[in-house]
């Protein structure tokens, strides 16, 4: 039987720890959705077309450049507001969602679009300072040249892009679970999402 968690929330709201936390947890499978769209967004600064790029995307495509960085995350909120690339993703999330044994995807429109009869539902978010400020580490971690400033910039561009889109806006699904982890560790977000889902699923 299929068990759907539907994680949503704004930019490095630490959706991507909690959910892989959950998916262990649970023993479900886990898709990063914004992968996808991070990995429309590199082919279109490699010169594709939205459309085109989506429609093509084939599993080589997410692993084939390191996508986790600011300027494909601009890119990957600028095709995501285009009703046709969303379209194209959608069949392959909806499958991945449906799986025996239960399956984990987070992202922007899970809840709402995606999965709207989900059995769980969060909706992870923290203030943009904190999130910025994670980010920044992440990727200075990773050996990137990018400041606090520039990091702060990308976050709120992308968040403003990704409410106000008219297709599949960000906004927590209305029967969501709210988890702010501004003031949250790890250990205590991943607690807090697990009690959650252990709610409906008892
Ligand atoms: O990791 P982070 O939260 O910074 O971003 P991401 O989840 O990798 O998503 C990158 C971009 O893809 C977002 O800013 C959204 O514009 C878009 N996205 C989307 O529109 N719908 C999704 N389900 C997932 C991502």
């Amino acid at each position: 039987m299929g068990f759907c968690v539907a994680i949503d929330g704004p930019a490095a709201a630490g959706k991507g720890t909690v959910s892989k936390a959950v998916a262990t947890h649970f023993g479900f499978a886990h898709l990063d959705t914004g992968l996808l769209y991070r990995a429309v967004g590199a082919k279109v600064l490699s010169g594709m077309e939205p459309a085109a790029a989506a429609q093509a995307l084939v599993p080589t495509d997410l692993t084939a450049r390191d996508l986790r960085t600011p300027e494909v995350a601009q890119a990957a909120s600028r095709v995501a507001v285009v009703p046709e690339v969303r379209a194209a993703l959608v069949q392959f999330q909806q499958d991945f969602a449906a799986r025996d044994g239960g399956a984990v995807l987070d992202g922007r429109d899970i809840g709402t679009v995606i999965c709207p009869t989900a059995e769980a539902k969060l909706y992870v978010t923290a203030s943009a300072d904190v999130r910025a400020k994670r980010r920044f580490d992440e990727l200075l971690a990773k050996g990137m040249d990018v400041t606090l400033v520039d990091v702060l910039a990308d976050v709120q561009a992308r968040d403003t892009r990704d409410r106000e889109r008219v297709e599949a806006p960000l906004v927590a699904a209305v029967d969501a679970v709210v988890i702010d982890t501004s003031d949250l560790s790890i250990d205590a977000a991943v607690a807090a999402a697990i009690a959650a889902i252990e709610e409906v699923r008892a």
